[in-house]
């Protein structure tokens, strides 16, 4: 069967340097693997009071999430760290107590930013919220990009060096996935 992967991209931005990473992968997917990103961009910011009757969008997207084998979380850094907007995506996925979405999920982290870390500082903080919630972290390699609109042609093609990575990143995601989902 194919290996379904989720992405989820921590940024809302037109033009997003993290998108077109997730659009590059997409196109690059090896046969037998589709990936696809799972929008978190119309979550309302989770509150603890919505448990009780959650959220439709919110439903919908850990319905989407359930449908994966797989994840990749794709971002940005906001000041040394990740996004809100996708820290509040982990936050409906995780809700309520006892029906995490995110358990037992082979994933694995990239991320862009024109800076000279590359998304290390927020890739840190990510590695240590996403074990807490029983998702199966790759260790390597580390995709630490830094990259700029320049990265990618105007059909969204990475240059060589990059797509050389990403294919690398791919072969051995895909290997992790396929060995570590249920
Ligand atoms: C940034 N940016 C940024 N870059 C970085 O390398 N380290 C950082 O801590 C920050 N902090 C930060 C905070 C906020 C609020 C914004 C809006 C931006 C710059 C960031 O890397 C750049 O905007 C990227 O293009 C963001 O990725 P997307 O949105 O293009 O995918």
């Amino acid at each position: 069967a194919d290996l379904i992967v989720g992405c989820l991209v921590g940024s809302l931005a037109q033009g997003s340097l993290n998108r077109l990473l997730a659009e590059a992968l997409a196109a690059r997917a090896p046969e037998g693997v589709k990936i696809a990103e799972i929008p978190i961009g119309d979550l309302p910011m989770f509150n603890r009071d919505l448990e009780a009757d959650y959220p439709r969008v919110a439903v919908t997207f850990k319905e989407a999430l359930a449908a994966c084998d797989a994840l990749l979380f794709i971002t940005p850094e906001h000041n040394r760290s990740i996004p809100a907007v996708l820290k509040n995506a982990i936050d409906f996925a995780s809700r309520p107590k006892g029906t995490n979405a995110l358990a037992h999920l082979p994933a694995a982290i990239l991320g862009a930013s024109p800076g000279p870390i590359g998304t290390a500082a927020a890739q840190a903080h990510l590695r240590s919220i996403l074990p807490a919630l029983d998702v199966v972290l790759m260790g390597q390699p580390e995709m630490y990009l830094q990259v700029t609109p320049a990265s990618f042609d105007a059909t969204g093609a990475p240059e060589d060096a990059l797509a050389a990575r990403l294919d690398e990143f791919l072969d051995t995601f895909v290997a992790f996935a396929r060995r570590h989902h249920a």
